[in-house]
């Protein structure tokens, strides 16, 4: 059995809340062990989850401004895309996306 294998069995959906728990443009946050994760809804009310520790000094991501698929960090205005996690230029860095899906309203995470 390969090493992917062996990740593809621990990883699981964990289901969070419904949809409509999330603010429109805005977030709520689930932690996972050490770390803690941001979901965003979006205006079209697809939903992005990253972590919520922004790569320059640990901005809380959760309590930026959503624009379009981008979250604006609250300490620098670091701009972040949920989707890819990568850092607008002209600043770099990047924080981890996770899989998320909605089935019957529920919100599910995947890590
Ligand atoms: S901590 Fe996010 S921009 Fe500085």
């Amino acid at each position: 059995m390969s090493s992917d294998v062996n990740q593809e069995a621990t990883v699981k959906w964990h289901s969070i809340c419904a949809v409509q728990e999330i603010p429109q443009l805005g977030a709520r946050t689930v932690r996972t062990g050490v770390m803690e994760v941001a979901l965003f809804r979006l205006s079209d009310d697809r939903i992005m989850a990253v972590d919520n520790q922004c790569p320059h000094q640990q901005g809380p991501l959760a309590e930026g401004i959503v624009s379009g698929a981008t979250v604006i960090c609250p300490l620098h205005a670091r701009k972040i895309n949920l989707q890819s996690g990568a850092v607008l230029p002209p600043d770099s860095g990047r924080v981890n996306t996770y899989p998320v899906k909605v089935e019957n309203g529920q919100v599910l995470l995947r890590l």
